[in-house]
Parts: C-alpha cells; sequence; structure tokens
C-alpha cells in the first residue's frame, strides 16, 4: 500500500523542452505542449507522462488524480547566476559596479562567517527560489566555508539540486573576506570531497572575478579543474566597463578578459560565465570553441546599468546561454519576472 500513497498523479495543460536550440532549429521541435496530459510520479520521481487519454491506463488503482486544468504545468526552472549571501541587500541604491561591491556587497558578505546567521539566509534563499518555482541554481557563497555548508545543508531538506562553491578572492577587497591562494585551493577542495555529488549538491570552483584573484589564485583554480574536471566553474566577465579596463590593467600579459580565465584553464563545457555584457568577437569565439556557457542576468544587468546583453550574438555565435536573477544586484528571485526584462532588452 505504501507505494500507492507516495504515488500522484496530475491531469492538467502541460510545457516542457525536449530539444536545445542547438538540436532543433524550429521552436515546435524544442518545446511540447499537451493540451490535455496526465503525469504520474512515485515518490518524486516521474513515472509516466503523456495525454489524458493514453494515461489512465497506466493509473495505479486507489490513486485520486488531481485536476489543474485551468494552469499551465512547467518543468522547474533554472536559475544560472544567483548570490544567496546577496538575499538581504536587493535594491542597494544607485551606484554602479565597483562601487555598489564596495558600498554594499563587501560588507554584507562579511555576515557569512556566523554560520547561524549562515543558516538562517540560507533557509530563507532556499524557501525563496522554491516558493518562484525554481528547482535548480547555480550560486555564489561567501569566501567563509561556513557559507557553502549553510547553503548545502539548507538544499537537501528541500531535494533541491543546487550547484555552488565558496568564492576565491585573494585581493581588492576587506581583509576578512579575503583568502590566500593555498588556502582558496585547500578549503574548496575539502568542500569538493564533502559536498560533490552527495544527493543532488554539484560544486562549482568560483573565483569571484578576475580583478579579486592574483593569477598565483587563478592558476590554483585551474589546479583544482584539472584534478575535478566534472566540476564546474562558475564566476563573472564583462560586466561593467570599468571593470574590463581594470582587468587589462591587471592582466596585461592576456589578450582580454576572457582571455584571463582561458589562460588559467578556466574554460569548458562545465564553465558558466555571468554577464557577457561586452564581449569582443575573439571572446564570443573563444565562448564557442570551449563550449562555455552564459549566464544572462537582465534586471541585473539594467540595475547597475552595465548594458544591454546582446542575446542575438548568442545564437550567432552559438554560444550557450541561460537565464540568471543575480541576486542581489539583480531584483527579482522570480524567472518569469526576470524573463519579462529580459524580452524588453
Ligand atoms: N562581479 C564581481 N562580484 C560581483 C557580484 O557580487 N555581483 C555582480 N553583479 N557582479 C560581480
Ligand atoms: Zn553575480
Amino acid at each position: 500500500m505504501s507505494s500507492v500513497v507516495a504515488t500522484t498523479a496530475v491531469r492538467g495543460r502541460f510545457l516542457d523542452i525536449q530539444n536545445t536550440v542547438a538540436q532543433a532549429r524550429e521552436i515546435h521541435d524544442q518545446v511540447r505542449y499537451v493540451e490535455d496530459g496526465l503525469l504520474i510520479s512515485q515518490n518524486g520521481k516521474i513515472q509516466w507522462f503523456g495525454s489524458w487519454q493514453e494515461g489512465q491506463q497506466h493509473l495505479p488503482v486507489g490513486v485520486e488524480v488531481q485536476h489543474y486544468l485551468e494552469q499551465l504545468i512547467v518543468p522547474g526552472f533554472i536559475d544560472t547566476h544567483i548570490h544567496f549571501p546577496q538575499t538581504e541587500m536587493v535594491g542597494a541604491y544607485g551606484e554602479q559596479l565597483l562601487e555598489w561591491l564596495n558600498t554594499y556587497t563587501f560588507p554584507t558578505e562579511l555576515q557569512f562567517s556566523d554560520k547561524a546567521y549562515a543558516d538562517q539566509i540560507a533557509q530563507f534563499f532556499v524557501q525563496e527560489l522554491l516558493k518562484n518555482g525554481t528547482t535548480t541554481a547555480l550560486v555564489f557563497c561567501t569566501v567563509h566555508t561556513e557559507s557553502v555548508d549553510a547553503l548545502f545543508e539548507a538544499a537537501g531538506q528541500h531535494q533541491m539540486r543546487l550547484i555552488a562553491g565558496k568564492v576565491m578572492m585573494d585581493r581588492h577587497a576587506p581583509e576578512d573576506l579575503c583568502d590566500t591562494p593555498d588556502s582558496a585551493y585547500a578549503d574548496s577542495k575539502a568542500l569538493i570531497e564533502k559536498w560533490h555529488g552527495k544527493g543532488r549538491n554539484l560544486y562549482a570552483i568560483t573565483p569571484r572575478f578576475a580583478p579579486t584573484s592574483t593569477p598565483e589564485q587563478l592558476a590554483k583554480a585551474g589546479q583544482l579543474k584539472a584534478e575535478y574536471p566534472d566540476v564546474y566553474v562558475h564566476t563573472h566577465l564583462s560586466e561593467n566597463k570599468n571593470e574590463i579596463a581594470w582587468v587589462k590593467d591587471l592582466f596585461p600579459e592576456q589578450q582580454g578578459y576572457l582571455d584571463v580565465y582561458h589562460h588559467f584553464g578556466l574554460t569548458g563545457s562545465h564553465s558558466v560565465f555571468a554577464h557577457c555584457v561586452h564581449l569582443e568577437d575573439a571572446e564570443w569565439d573563444c565562448m564557442h570553441q570551449t563550449d562555455s556557457a552564459i549566464a544572462f542576468c537582465p534586471t541585473s544587468n539594467l540595475f547597475l546599468g552595465s548594458g544591454l546583453f546582446p542575446l542575438n550574438k548568442t545564437w550567432e555565435k552559438q554560444v550557450k546561454v541561460g537565464l540568471g536573477t543575480d541576486i542581489g544586484a539583480g531584483t527579482s528571485f522570480n524567472q518569469l519576472q526576470t524573463l519579462n526584462e529580459a524580452y524588453k532588452v
């Protein structure tokens, strides 16, 4: 009897994605719409999905069907770039990226050395994602290992799929928010061993962005990626014009911003670069050749006045792109609201 109790059946209108843009040219080959469908799941896993007409024969005896014929049922949303420690600072007033980081972001993130505080925000964060229909997210923590433990523990309680990592940052930030190349390597390695592939958790090596890591630290990040090829890489790229000029000053030997990451072995099919508003042509080519992906963060790009992301370029250059809320420079946890702004851009 217990399997019957754990079985749910939902009848309604369903929409899902069957192929990526790369796999199918026409929209109706990518998206499936079932006007009157049935989804049967057991212990939280889908057992059968298809039309109501065909599906009735698969219904176990005694299972009550829940009817949602007026609603549209879609798969959980995937947020490709979000900062959980910035949950409380959405809407910090009136600055562009570099001033915003120093004035609001770094002071906020200092609080996450306190595990109890990190736990409290992590719980709220995970619930806020679920409330908005997001079931998978690629998440920045802070430099503190406590923040990563807090987040993965909260995610596990809610069966969420999170990909997250400890920020690596050893310069141009308050001393208490800085690690070193060696400690960033050792802490990240220990966190990979502890969390990557445990339950639904996955790890992302997370250098904050090129200006806050020395070349020595980026080399350590690359070493980690070589040792653990199936972990993700998650960082920021070409968000703001002053940021880009700063990177060119800091890394004169490299050919541009993306080349800094590429040089240290941080591009690839598991690498996600947030923003990419001002990429140069050679960088678009490198993104394509390395199969790296972009997190498009429209509310954040608008809020910080970073610029308008050239979405058409991703199709022209065949570069993978996903949607990111980028809380707390972004202004909503809600992916539909974020898509609304993406459309206007
Ligand atoms: N670049 C480096 N750090 C950050 C951050 O926290 N938010 C955004 N939007 N960009 C960044
Ligand atoms: Zn970000």
